[in-house]
């Protein structure tokens, strides 16, 4: 179930969370504690009005809520609130049976027993979510994973606990996963938040629901994911999941934010993931894991897709085609002959060797010189610093953009401030975020022909799609990224 947690002030505006969300979600949880006194005391009004299961939460501050009254008043305001239905009330670990759990169990309103962990995963969880779930109950267990190992650990007390009713919530970026595969953890339901998330790993009903179908998850369904650091921002997800339901898959991809690729890995077989993508900075650390290449990996040295193979996993690198893809007609009519790569990192090795493979002559202009140079070295090319830039007015068919240098929040910078184009120029910049970069906006001017980042994005995530799963990606499916 996809619970929405509301954070109106108001009876009214928990409701208008409600209306804006009703398709996405199968229940809601009143957290009192975010309303105003005089709203708190008409609670018991709430499921009349609401016309959906509820839960009915009054968060203490001490474990991530706003009540600061005395305890009594508190359980006084919860007690007068059950005169409404609601379907379950929270009640925290550590509080003492008294008149609120007598009266929800005479009512029939069943028990979630919580506890909160901001800190991280308490070593005695096992026994924790035993004891909470002895009653009868339900237990919840809201702990903050901070690493790969903890997301994965978080995984396993899941299994280990499968027969128990449970919901178990990772909090912040860590937790992501395990809050979009609730199901495949075993948890009741998960928390979504209304519209767009505005804190640190909250995930939207609608994007639950809709983008992701985390309710239809099964034990049968195939996993997907992206890996990076940062990754949460990715768009990848709002191609794939989107392509899985038009060919009817049964199949999830979502963001998983990591900090060690050894780990990822043992993550990976625990869901039996089917593939992968990799993004920055894990594109080279990913390869020593991989049973099988491709050419185009080796050559590149950079590997951004992973499928798994009997045995073994398999690295591919579509971002090279995926950047050729949109400039295709320019190569093959000639137009373009020689190119100006502006970066030398690892985004820069699969453009150059693509550029390359297609006999464009390639000059590689980077800040640290160095590094221009080995690049160029591998791949027979020429070499200069950023600042020489001026050097190639006029003399350049094509101008690719590879540096982080203008990527979202950072709109106004580009790494060639002063370079001027004519306005014959290709000018390409494989930043997607924002699509219209200050290096972009400046080619506009001269009058060049464009392309964006989300063109090469999408073309290798479709290219990834057939990797994936061994069919084309939907023609008629057109993803906004
Ligand atoms: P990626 O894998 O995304 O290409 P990377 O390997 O860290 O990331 O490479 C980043 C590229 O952006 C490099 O070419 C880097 O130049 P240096 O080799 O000199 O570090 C370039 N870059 C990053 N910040 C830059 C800046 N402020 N000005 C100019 N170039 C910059």
């Amino acid at each position: 179930m996809i619970c929405l947690t509301l954070s109106g002030n108001t009876l009214e505006s928990c409701l208008e969370e409600i209306e804006a969300n009703r398709s996405y979600i199968d229940l809601a949880e009143l957290r009192m504690d975010y309303l105003t006194p005089d709203e708190q005391k008409r609670a018991s009004e709430f499921p009349e009005i609401a016309k959906l299961p509820l839960i009915l939460t009054f968060r203490r501050k001490e474990d991530g809520g706003k009540c600061t009254l005395p305890e009594r008043e508190r359980r006084a305001l919860l007690l007068s609130a059950l005169d409404g239905d609601y379907a379950y009330v929270d009640i925290e670990e550590d509080v003492k049976k008294n008149d609120v759990e007598d009266k929800a169990r005479e009512k029939g309103v069943k028990i979630i027993r919580s506890f909160h962990d901001f800190s991280g995963i308490p070593d005695d969880i096992y026994s924790r979510i035993y004891r909470l779930a002895e009653r009868g109950d339900i237990a919840k267990a809201a702990v903050t994973p901070h690493t790969t190992q903890d997301l994965l650990t978080l995984f396993r007390i899941s299994e280990e606990l499968k027969d128990i009713p449970k919901i178990i919530i990772g909090m912040g970026d860590w937790g992501i996963p395990i809050r979009i595969l609730y199901k495949k953890a075993g948890s009741l339901l998960t928390f979504a938040c209304s519209g767009e998330a505005v804190a640190p790993g909250q995930i939207s009903a609608k994007d639950l629901k809709l983008l992701y179908g985390a309710d239809k998850v099964n034990e049968r369904t195939a996993i997907y994911g992206i890996i990076g650091n940062p990754v949460l921002h990715t768009s990848s997800p709002m191609i794939h999941n989107p392509g899985f339901r038009r060919i009817n898959y049964n199949a999830i991809y979502l963001p998983f934010l990591v900090d060690n690729v050894r780990i990822f890995f043992a993550l990976a077989e625990y869901l039996k993931m089917r593939g992968f993508s990799v993004t920055v900075p894990f594109k080279d650390a990913v390869l020593m894991y991989l049973g099988n290449i491709t050419r185009e990996v080796k050559q590149i040295g950079a590997c951004n897709t992973v499928v798994r193979m009997p045995g073994m996993w398999k690295g591919m690198n579509t971002d090279y085609y995926g950047f050729l893809q949109p400039i295709l007609p320019d190569l093959e009519s000639g137009r373009v002959k020689n190119a100006l790569v502006i970066g030398a990192g690892g985004a820069s090795q699969a453009v150059v060797w693509a550029l390359r493979n297609r006999g464009v002559k390639v000059t590689i202009l980077n800040r640290t010189l160095t590094k221009a140079e080995t690049l160029a070295k591998l791949n027979l090319c020429e070499y200069d610093t950023l600042d020489n830039a001026h050097l190639y007015e006029g003399k350049v068919d094509l101008v690719v953009q590879t540096t982080s240098v203008g990527l979202y929040p950072n709109f106004d910078t580009s790494p060639v401030p002063d370079f001027h184009f004519t306005g014959r120029e290709i000018a390409y910049d494989i930043i997607y975020k924002p699509r219209m970069t200050k290096f972009l906006s400046d080619a506009e001017k001269a009058g060049c022909t464009l392309h964006f980042g989300d063109e090469m994005l999408l073309a290798q995530g479709k290219l990834q799609f057939e990797a994936f799963t061994g069919y084309h990606y939907p023609h008629d499916l057109h993803p906004s990224l």
